[in-house]
């Protein structure tokens, strides 16, 4: 519901354009999006007529997934592999994506005898980590981490430098957008901070962590946090700005004032649960970022 308010914020700040478009990136089953339209039919019914509700998933499973659980929203919905098919036919609106930055590739790097080494795996992952012995990937990602003899032999980390080319496509389909991405993270001052010596490379198997990566390929989620540090940089190369970077908790609390105010005397218990999941630093209001990005 708090999405969809900031959503149609930004289409009234649009000028409530004839056509406007959202596009979602990495949506699961498609239960968010179905809250999303749900929350847009009931609080705007001229945006949800002029709404196109565009998912882009790589994975053929989900697509399937999301167009069950879609179907009775018709062809407001439109769910594509990628924006290609989109690109000659922008829209003013907005993009997001929750949990999808943090599922994109990273390099998983470590200082070694004074200078960063890529980790790498090969063809058959269960053979484990090897290191590079000098690569263009390291030169090119130096400037994104700290100085190699400032943190101890051992210590490892990730870097994203290709976000511009995960957001690209995105600004071309869309006009003047605000995009909107909320995941696990830091700032690269605390992502590279010393002390956090492992890195935040993890993997999941129905909703558990497993130890190694390395194991199960292909069977298991692989997620690292987010350097929101290098996605504001992705925006302003691609000529965006960074006008919000803060904790979820934050971020919904803004956003939930005039609904909690208008709730007073007259509370809806099971929504205020969520809120409070969502929001509370010791659940997922600290864990989780949010980023704002707009284009003019
Ligand atoms: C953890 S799930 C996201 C959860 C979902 N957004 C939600 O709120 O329930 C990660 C999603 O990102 C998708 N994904 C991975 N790489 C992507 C990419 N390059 N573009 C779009 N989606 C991607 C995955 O297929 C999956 O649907």
């Amino acid at each position: 519901m708090l999405l969809a308010r900031r959503m149609l914020a930004h289409y009234r700040d649009l000028g409530s354009p004839a056509r406007w478009r959202i596009v979602e990136c990495g949506a699961h089953d498609g239960t968010l999006a179905a809250d999303v339209l749900a929350a847009i039919e009931s609080l705007d019914s001229q945006a949800f007529a002029t709404l196109e509700y565009l998912i882009t998933e790589p994975l053929v499973l989900l697509r399937d997934a999301q167009r069950r659980t879609l179907a009775g929203f018709g062809d407001r919905v439109v769910i594509a592999a990628n924006l290609a098919a989109h690109a000659a036919t922008p829209l003013p609106g907005v993009a997001f994506g929750n949990e999808v930055l943090d599922a994109l590739p990273c390099h998983v790097v470590e200082p070694r005898g004074g200078v960063w080494k890529e980790c790498l795996v090969d063809h058959d992952p269960r053979r484990g980590w090897f290191w590079t012995q000098g690569s263009a990937v390291c030169d090119r990602i130096a400037a994104m981490l700290p100085s190699p003899d400032a943190v101890p032999e051992g210590w490892r980390t990730e870097v994203r430098d290709d976000f511009a080319g995960f957001l690209a496509p995105l600004r071309q389909v869309l006009e003047r957008p605000r995009m909107i991405w909320i995941d696990y993270g830091f700032s690269r001052e605390e992502y590279h901070a010393t002390a956090r010596n492992e890195g935040t490379l993890r993997a999941y198997r129905d909703h558990r962590v497993v130890a190694d990566p390395l194991q199960n390929p292909g069977d298991q989620d692989l997620t690292a946090h987010v350097d929101f540090t290098a996605v504001a940089e992705a925006a302003h190369t691609l000529g965006g700005r960074m006008d919000v970077c803060c904790s979820q908790g934050s971020w919904l609390t803004k956003l939930a004032r005039p609904w909690l105010a208008a709730m007073e005397g007259n509370p809806d218990a099971a929504m205020l649960r969520q809120f409070q999941t969502l929001t509370h630093p010791a659940h997922l209001g600290r864990a989780f970022q949010v980023i704002e990005l707009s284009w003019d």
